[in-house]
């Protein structure tokens, strides 16, 4: 391939895991003809030829990074990551995928205490809330298995994402509070927005006549 041709791949930071399965449905649908095969790889980097574009197979917490450095032009984050992260990249489109919600949660017995202590994989996100509550916490960020915390007595409540509400039900938990509603969006780092706009615009408006025709 030319230089040329190099300069006009369009690199998109897709998110591994649950969220991939549906963005590349998504993409499928909205007529980008991703093969199947990669739903499942361990591939990091894949190469679309045929549509000139690459995917970087990133960690969802990363993706806003990687757009953000402009290594990924363009990138499909959750709601949850976008608001935690705080980057500077635009925001070009709700996809409506990988629907759940930001929520507190705590035991069905559970009173205020004195130092009420909070524990979350997103601490920006539950420090806001609480400072908008007037609520004064001590924030525990943990990295996974966030329901353990209150059973366990590391924290009395915790900020977590609700899809199906199964963790919450099996481990006894209930939703106290809904903070706000998550889906995926389409990020675009500012620079390649510029550059490559005629291309990701195109994407985006093929994305959107997809998702209001409601075939996803
Ligand atoms: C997420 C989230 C909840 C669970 C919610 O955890 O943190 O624990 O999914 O889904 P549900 O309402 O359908 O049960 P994830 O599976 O990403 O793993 P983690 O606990 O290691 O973060």
């Amino acid at each position: 391939m030319s230089n040329n041709g190099q300069k006009d791949i369009l690199k998109v930071a897709m998110p591994k895991g649950r969220i991939y399965k549906q963005a590349s449905k998504l993409f499928r649908e909205a007529g980008l003809p991703i093969p199947s095969d990669f739903d499942d790889t361990r591939k990091l980097i894949i190469e679309l030829p045929d549509m000139n574009m690459e995917f970087i197979m990133a960690k969802p917490v990363d993706v806003p990074t990687y757009v953000e450095y402009g290594v990924a032009d363009i990138g499909i984050v959750g709601k949850d990551v976008l608001m935690e992260e705080n980057k500077d990249v635009y925001e070009l489109l709700d996809l409506g995928i990988a629907k759940c919600r930001m929520s507190v949660i705590g035991m069905p017995d559970w009173k205020p205490t004195i130092h009420p202590r909070v524990a979350t994989k997103y601490p920006n996100v539950a420090s806001a809330y609480f400072r908008e509550q007037g609520q004064q916490v001590e924030v525990i960020k943990l990295n996974g298995s966030i329901e353990l915390a209150p059973l366990i007595g590391l924290a009395d409540r915790i900020v977590d994402m609700v899809e199906t509400g199964q963790t919450l039900r099996e481990n006894g938990l209930v939703e106290q509070a809904s903070i706000f509603e998550i889906t995926s969006r389409l990020i675009a780092n500012r620079v390649s927005y510029r550059m490559k706009n005629e291309r990701i615009q195109n994407l985006c408006d093929m994305l959107q006549a997809t998702i209001a025709a409601g075939a996803h």
